[in-house]
């Protein structure tokens, strides 16, 4: 059987990667793992973001996975470099995907942000974006009450309405931005909030997508394509409450998850940096 993909991420927001990932590369087996017993990770310090992020990746390198999604923009805003100097395997985070995204459609070169206070005070978008082109004008905001509405699945009401309305007024206040980047992969399960908040006027970027397609791309140029024929199995698993991972889980996914378990993670392991 091949090795699959690890997918990690702070609670179910990498979901909305992992179905993309599934979407395009429909042979290949999936491991995710959400940390939802200690999500949010976006308010906390980038020091304690880090020792979790290497506590699940070290449960997965454990599996053999054979590349490492970090499909969490608050850890790859501070861990990607360092995974991918020290892992032997691809790392690919969501922040470079996302950005890349919303080049493309952006036609007034004015890009908004959303992510938590972390991914939003390490300025790795604006960082990213004008890497990629200097004139682009990036105004971000971050959104510390979508994740924990995401993880108690409030998707929609007019509860859900209020927050993403009050949330997102200093941004349309400043206005003039065509594009807005989904910098949580929390966000994209109340897209249509946003969406219906900003105005279809506005382009909504969600990394998933792009970030799948550099995954397709790093294994068909490493060779790590799976080409047999056994349907994969992918296996999730959860530091948290299993019931609520698994509603998020099934209603994004569209199809019961199969294989879900309730893990511990430690910093018992050889290669914890
Ligand atoms: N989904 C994650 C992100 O993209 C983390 C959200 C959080 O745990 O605060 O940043």
């Amino acid at each position: 059987m091949s090795k699959p993909i690890g997918v990690i991420d702070s609670g179910v927001g990498g979901l909305t990667v992992a179905r993309e990932l599934i979407r395009q590369l429909p042979k290949e087996r999936m491991i995710y793992l959400g940390d939802t017993l200690r999500c949010p990770y976006g308010p906390r310090p980038k020091e304690e973001v880090r020792t979790f992020t290497w506590q699940m990746v070290n449960y997965l390198l454990d599996k053999d996975i054979k590349l490492l999604v970090i499909a969490c923009n608050t850890a790859t805003a501070f861990t990607l470099d360092e995974l991918q100097d020290t892992l032997d395997i691809p790392v690919i985070g969501v922040i470079e995907p996302g950005a890349r995204a919303a080049i493309k459609v952006s036609r007034n070169k004015r890009i908004g942000v959303i992510g938590t206070e972390g991914t939003v005070s390490s300025q790795a978008y604006p960082n990213t974006l004008k890497a990629i082109d200097q004139q682009i004008k990036v105004n971000d905001l971050s959104c510390p009450a979508f994740v924990p509405m995401v993880e108690d699945g409030m998707f929609d009401g007019t509860e859900a309405e209020e927050i993403v309305a009050h949330t997102l007024r200093p941004l349309k206040e400043k206005n003039h931005i065509d594009t807005l980047i989904l910098g949580c992969t929390h966000y994209p399960l109340i897209r249509d909030l946003i969406q219906q908040e900003m105005g279809e006027h506005i382009q909504v970027i969600c990394s998933g997508e792009e970030t799948a397609r550099e995954a397709s791309f790093i294994l068909a140029y490493n060779d790590q394509l799976y080409n047999g024929s056994t349907p994969p199995k992918h296996e999730f698993y959860s530091t948290g409450d299993l019931e609520k991972f698994e509603k998020v889980a099934n209603g994004w996914f569209n199809e019961p998850v199969s294989f879900l378990k309730q893990i511990e993670l430690s910093l018992n392991s050889s290669r914890t940096s």
